[in-house]
């Protein structure tokens, strides 16, 4: 990648959460997210795949200043940048929370582009061209968002978070919420107005075939690191990392002799994060105190040191 609009460098969110009693009070420190170097370039989407709680929210709020990084660097189109951008938005998971019961549909279109201070002309030719784009019709202005369906919510959503022009876009699960038969409308409309507006997605979910079915390349996070990365074909079809297999259930012959592999928890030693649940771990993982990327074909990274014996397809 050449320029890519989105870079982070070593980013990293640490909090400090108080656990115990009043009496016997500890401090414990949570790694949301813990050293994340990704690349997104123009156009494209990049999907980040993981469990409840590895960190791909606050991911995503760092990179859009929502929430301030612990360390690292943030650069949107080449320049560091530390504060929120109008370019920049994101679309939430709950359409139902996402917009304001007591406004109409077009007050809600209309609120983020008169906070930034966009004339009145403009803003009805902006909004004009997103109904269109959204696939509803202007009759919805009028409207309150209880008068909607999920999916018709969504759209809306998107349509706002689209007011401001943006280049990039987080888009924090947005069809888990929605009925099955409703996402692939969904997901199909994102990579509609990705061509569009030459959108750039950071697309957070949980879900790997919601994730294969959007994304250029995916990044599987766990407990705040990136473990493997790779474009989507390589990562769902050829998976090296033991979290990605475990994680693509097409494989489940790979795992028949760990039945219930959640089951197994052992004391964290050396520095892979899924050492406490991997199958493979021995010794050499234990002693591995800087554990890093290793590259392979099409820019495939994998962070576990044992990918040639754990690499079966
Ligand atoms: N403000 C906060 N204070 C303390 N801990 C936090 C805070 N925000 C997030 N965390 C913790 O950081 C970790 C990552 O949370 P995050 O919400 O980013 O995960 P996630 O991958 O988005 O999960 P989900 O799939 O459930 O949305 C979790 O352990 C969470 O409890
Ligand atoms: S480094 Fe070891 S413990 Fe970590 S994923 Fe690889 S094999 Fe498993
Ligand atoms: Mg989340």
């Amino acid at each position: 990648m050449i320029d890519p609009l989105i870079e982070t460098v070593d980013l990293k969110k640490y909090y400090s959460v108080s656990s115990g009693n009043f009496f016997d009070r500890k401090k414990k420190i949570i790694k949301a997210v813990d050293g994340i170097s990704i690349k997104i370039g123009k156009k494209e989407t990049l999907g980040i795949l993981g469990e409840s709680g590895c960190g791909k929210t606050t991911l995503g709020r760092l990179i859009l200043n929502i929430i301030k990084p612990t360390s690292g660097k943030i650069f949107y189109n080449g320049k560091k940048i530390n504060k929120i951008n109008p370019e920049m938005q994101i679309i939430f998971q709950d359409p139902y929370s996402s917009l304001d019961p007591s406004m109409t549909i077009e007050e809600s279109l209309h609120e983020p582009m008169i906070v930034n201070g966009i004339d009145r002309i403009e803003r009805e030719k902006r909004i004009s061209n997103l109904i269109d784009n959204i696939g509803l019709s202007k009759k919805i202005l009028s409207r309150y968002p209880h008068q909607f369906s999920g999916g018709q919510r969504q759209r809306i959503v998107i349509a706002r978070a689209l007011t401001l022009n943006p280049s990039f876009v987080v888009a924090d699960e947005p069809v888990s919420a929605l009925d099955v038969s409703i996402q692939a409308q969904i997901l199909n409309l994102l990579k509609d107005l990705r061509e569009l507006y030459s959108l750039s997605y950071l697309f957070i979910s949980h879900d790997l075939s919601v994730v294969k079915y959007i994304s250029n390349r995916i990044a599987v996070m766990y407990k705040g690191q990136i473990v493997e990365e790779g474009n989507s074909d390589n990562v769902c079809e050829r998976p090296i990392h033991p979290y990605t297999k475990l994680l693509i259930s097409s494989l489940p012959e790979y795992y028949s002799q760990n039945e219930d592999l959640k089951e197994i928890e052992r004391e964290q030693k050396g520095s892979c994060v899924f050492y406490h649940r991997c199958p493979f771990a021995d010794q050499q993982c234990a002693d591995e105190e800087h554990l890093d990327f290793k590259l392979f074909d099409n820019n495939h990274k994998v962070k576990c040191v044992k990918t040639n014996s754990v690499n079966t397809k």
